[in-house]
């Protein structure tokens, strides 16, 4: 149970608030490359951490992020002509460059520009088939981020941008925690879960995991032991959080051995979330087959064209009650379940009525490490995880190793001892 303070100090990420302040010490997704793939294409209305921008590719093929509005009076700049190395505001013909600079003044007489402005702009960079930004300050501009699916060809991993109505923090805990793998996604996990099928996916048979966690130089990793079948060793998927809003999610049984799925909740605002994931690993990967596994080949579910849900409080009862029989959740798809009990939750959930219990510890941590870091920064410290290298980051599905402690299968973590 939190207090209402804590739950808003943690949801709300707009401008000014603590939360915000933790996000913009990082480097953020705000598009997919796929979005401004053509030079000089359209450009585009992206909102991240309550704020409007515009995403455009220059002539030049370079990627630039600003401000939604012209800095003359106030246009929108998604209404602009993308020219060699700028866009121009088509009310006036201000040319700005993707640094900001005022290029043009075309309303002036000798074009003559006003000193000192320039519109707010903000780096950009593409790697992995994103387009990352950064919002804060020039002088906490951490390194561009790297992570190890930015090193992998383009077949060998199958990107996702998925919007939906709810906070980020609903998908980012629901993500982090274990227990509910087995149970909500029993329809993939546990397939005998109604006793017609003999199928054993791993060792999801034990819907209680214990968990255990660490703090980590780039925010937490904890294990989830589940009780092996008879005379088999105990099994072990370990999950890392990576500040401010990412984990890994181990392959295996679920989702192949070999595969890993990285995911990144992006606050568009409080009360919507662009969750990107990656699955990558070390053969190729259909776009077909994960959208089948996730149930977002359903075009009444998710427009590939929007990157949205469909799904709203209003229709999410497309559950369908009639096949409960022999689907668990009467849903279809892992990453549909996971959205529709999101939605369900209401735009903000409100954790002043909930009621935690072990098997939430990961849960629990998250919010402690979000926190700490919202309270070091008005210490004028950096937030956890703000220079950790996370090229090395990674996950497991496996079995419990024997007389050693599991934080050995993941020896590229840098554990510490305790929170600071
Ligand atoms: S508002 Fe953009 S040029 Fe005038
Ligand atoms: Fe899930």
């Amino acid at each position: 149970m939190m207090s209402q303070t804590d739950n808003d100090r943690l949801c709300r990420t707009g401008p000014g608030t603590p939360m915000g302040a933790v996000f913009r010490r990082f480097w953020l997704p705000i598009c997919t490359s796929d979005r401004v793939s053509l030079p000089g294409g359209a450009p585009r209305l992206e909102r991240l951490l309550g704020e409007n921008f515009v995403v455009f590719r220059n002539a030049q093929g370079e990627v630039g992020v600003l401000d939604e509005l012209c800095p003359h009076r106030g246009a929108s700049l998604t209404l602009g002509r993308v020219e060699d190395c700028g866009i121009r505001c088509i009310y006036h013909g201000w040319k700005i460059g993707n640094d900001g600079a005022l290029l043009e003044i075309m309303n002036n007489p000798a074009n003559k520009r006003p000193p000192n402005v320039r519109a707010p702009s903000f780096p950009a960079v593409e790697a992995g088939g994103i387009v990352w930004t950064y919002l804060g300050p020039q002088e906490h501009q951490p390194p561009v981020p790297n992570f190890a699916f930015m090193d992998l060809p383009e077949n060998q991993r199958v990107l996702l941008r998925v919007d939906g109505n709810y906070n980020w923090m609903q998908s980012l805990e629901g993500g982090l925690d274990s227990s509910h793998v087995g149970i909500l996604h029993s329809n993939a996990a546990r397939p005998n879960w109604n006793g017609p099928s003999e199928i054993r996916v791993g060792a999801f048979e034990d819907t209680g995991p214990v968990l255990e966690v660490e703090d980590t130089e780039f925010g937490y990793h904890y294990a989830a032991f589940r009780r092996g079948a008879p005379g088999q060793p105990s099994n072990v998927r370990i999950v890392p959080f990576i500040m401010p809003s990412g984990r890994i999610i181990p392959g295996g049984a679920l989702q192949g051995a070999g595969n890993h799925t990285i995911a990144f909740e992006i606050p568009i605002d409080d009360e919507h979330t662009a969750t990107y994931t990656v699955r990558y690993g070390s053969a190729p990967i259909s776009r077909e087959s994960r959208l089948r596994e996730t149930g977002f080949d359903d075009p009444e579910v998710y427009s590939q064209e929007q990157q949205r849900l469909l799904l709203t409080r209003a229709n999410y009862n497309r559950q369908r009650r009639d096949i409960m029989d022999r689907n668990w959740s009467g849903l279809n798809g892992i990453a549909f379940e996971d959205t529709v009990i999101a939605t369900s939750m209401g735009p903000i959930q409100d954790r002043t009525k909930e009621h935690l219990i072990a098997s939430d510890l990961a849960v629990a941590r998250l919010r402690r490490r979000l926190l700490d870091s919202a309270a070091r920064l008005e210490l004028g410290e950096p937030p956890i995880g703000a220079h950790a290298d996370t090229r090395l980051i990674s996950s497991i599905d496996a079995p419990a190793p024997q007389g050693a402690h599991w934080r050995t299968l993941v020896p590229s973590h840098r554990v510490i001892a305790a929170i600071p």
